[in-house]
């Protein structure tokens, strides 16, 4: 198949996705890289060279890949994911309202373009989780304790430096223990890792993998049906009322999920046959969790 990934500077040099291209090169497969924060694009000649069986974005939230993305995807290009579902996770206020809509277990919502503005919420709201609508990696996540935190600008909590132009979001702070569950979703299967809280940098910093329980895997398959993502992560805090999604992720690190490598790039082949505009071309045999001859698809490499 010839892929084009769309990977930004910070993910340059990152495992996922640069193993994953390097994985689906060795079964064959032509991988064209762009790197749109550091490079002039020719829009039209780069979106309507149009040979390539799908574009895949792994971009920071806010950067510019994902309006590439989007050209690709208004011509007819299968991305992977869904370049409409990644925008509507990308924006943490838009992913909100779904999320809500559709009935998952999240935290009520508010959004400002000024944090100050926050402090007309309700004392009962505190303490405040605060966050760029764009945000991504735990970039300029806040805990607020009070409305007075809101009010004096010397503590750092007014976010115009954060999050210039953009929207901030605000939820109640789920009581936790300070310990995310991570859920991944590739290939349809679902993998869960525990990983420090950026809230509590005060906890172990230990990552394992853990067992999913049905209900954490109900939620899982529901964020990815809500938000028309393929492949996915789910940022889960258990508080008093049980498991609550805090964040969702496309293309997210994969981190502890065995062969994660081998798994994504298995999926992205996978989607990049049976994307929406393409007619479905399917593909031979198991998913190969080691370096395996290319899966024909039809009949270029
Ligand atoms: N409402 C909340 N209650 C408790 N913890 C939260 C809440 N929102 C976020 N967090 C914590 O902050 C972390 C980062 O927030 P998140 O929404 O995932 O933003 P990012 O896109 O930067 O990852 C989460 O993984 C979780 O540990
Ligand atoms: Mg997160």
């Amino acid at each position: 198949m010839r892929l084009c990934f769309l990977v930004e500077e910070q993910y340059r040099y990152d495992g996922m996705p640069v193993d994953v291209i390097r994985q689906l090169a060795s079964w064959g497969h032509r991988v064209d890289v762009l790197r749109p924060g550091s490079s002039l694009i020719r829009l039209s000649e780069t979106v309507r060279a149009g040979d390539h069986d799908a574009w895949v974005l792994k971009t920071v939230s806010g950067g510019p890949g994902l309006t590439l993305l989007e050209a690709a995807a208004s011509v007819g290009l299968t991305t992977v994911n869904d370049a409409r579902s990644i925008r509507g996770v990308r924006d943490k206020a838009l992913a909100a309202v779904t999320a809500e809509s559709r009935g998952l277990p999240v935290p009520r919502t508010w959004a400002a373009a000024r944090a100050v503005d926050f402090a007309e919420l309700p004392a009962s709201a505190f303490p405040l989780v605060v966050k760029p609508a764009d945000g991504s990696s735990g970039r300029a996540v806040r805990l607020v304790e009070d409305p007075g935190q809101l009010l004096t600008p010397a503590d750092g909590i007014t976010t115009d430096a954060d999050s210039p132009g953009g929207m901030l979001i605000a939820q109640p702070y789920v009581p936790n223990s300070g310990v995310d569950l991570k859920v991944y979703c590739v290939d349809g299967e679902l993998y869960a890792t525990e990983r420090r809280s950026p809230l509590h940098p005060d906890r172990p910093a230990r990552e394992r993998q853990v067992p999913l329980t049905a209900e954490v895997a109900a939620i899982a398959t529901e964020v990815g049906s809500a938000y028309g993502l393929d492949l996915y992560g789910v940022d889960i805090v258990f508080g008093p009322d049980g498991p609550v999604v805090v964040d969702v992720n496309d293309f997210p690190s994969f981190r502890q999920v065995p062969d994660a490598v081998a798994r994504v790039a298995w999926a992205i082949l996978r989607l990049a046959s049976t994307g929406p505009e393409a007619p479905a071309r399917p593909l031979p045999g198991p998913p190969a969790l080691i370096p395996a001859p290319a899966p024909a698809a039809g009949g270029h490499a």
